[in-house]
């Protein structure tokens, strides 16, 4: 049986915090699972550090469905949410729905997240009241990079902090059941985190927040390009697999792969015979 919404949200309420992790890929998605990570966030970041895109802007739905179809089937455990891609939901309620009901339908996701505060609570009331779990997500939202000036902390002002206490608020009231904060001061998300009654869920939020989501090629060492302050690097596979392409490369120009472990037999009167023949 997967981990449902009211499993995560009892998970607050028992103070027990809540691991989240992005998977795009089959394999990635059945190891991060089997691991007992309770949610899986197929996120838009795919574009950057699966597809090399520059920003998440590009991403499409149908890159999107393609993932989550794939995460899909390697996790059966966790709850997977489908990361809606920049203008999937921006134009009105009614594509909001469209696209959002494609994810649980067509790709099998089990919820969607969206970026936006007030601005997009009557989208997610709608998706709520049509069976869809929402997860928020406030501060530092990639898609409107533009907009914000660039990839920096938010919050750390008066208008900004209660810009995004009200954001949170009108999240939940609109049936968010769990939120993300990017990329926001401590103190603010701990407040954030002891206002609302759903979890929230801190990437450069500090300690406080209810549970962590960290980019799963951050925490694995793989995308090296961009890391930021608040990715946690576990592990290095980056070079663990250069290490081993290069012994590849050097077994075959050498010749000492590959060796009779890895090659087949076959009756030796066989090719003599075929040898006779031709
Ligand atoms: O796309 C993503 O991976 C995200 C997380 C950083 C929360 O939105």
């Amino acid at each position: 049986m997967r981990i449902t919404i009211t499993e995560i949200k009892e998970m607050k309420r028992r103070k027990e915090k809540i691991p989240m992790l992005t998977a795009y890929d089959y394999v990635t998605a059945k190891i991060v699972d089997e691991a007992g990570v309770p949610l899986i966030l197929v996120g838009d970041s795919l574009g950057m550090v699966m597809l090399g895109y520059e920003s998440t802007i590009p991403v499409t739905m149908e890159e999107m469905i393609h993932h989550i179809k794939a995460v899909v089937r390697g996790a059966k455990k966790a709850l997977i949410i489908g990361d809606m891609p920049f203008m999937s939901y921006h134009i009105s309620v009614s594509d909001a729905l469209h696209n959002a009901a494609r994810f649980i339908q067509e790709a099998g996701a089990q919820a969607v997240k969206l970026e936006g505060g007030e601005v997009v609570a009557e989208k997610v009331r709608r998706l709520v009241d049509c069976g869809i779990p929402v997860m928020g997500h406030i501060g530092l939202t990639p898609q409107s990079i533009h907009q914000l000036g660039g990839f920096r902390v938010q919050g750390k002002v008066m208008e900004e902090a209660k810009k995004l206490l009200n954001d949170a608020r009108a999240l939940e009231e609109a049936g968010a059941f769990a939120i993300v904060l990017e990329c926001t001061p401590a103190p603010l998300s701990k407040l954030i985190a002891q206002t609302l009654a759903i979890p929230t869920i801190g990437i450069g939020a500090g300690p406080d927040c209810d549970g962590q989501v960290q980019v799963i090629s951050d925490l694995l060492g793989l995308y090296t390009e961009f890391v930021p302050k608040h990715a946690k690097k576990y592990a290095s596979l980056a070079g663990e697999i250069k290490t081993a392409v290069s012994s590849y490369i050097a077994e075959v120009k050498s010749r000492s792969f590959p060796t009779a472990e890895q090659s087949y037999t076959m009756d030796e009167n066989l090719i003599k015979q075929l040898k006779a023949e031709s």
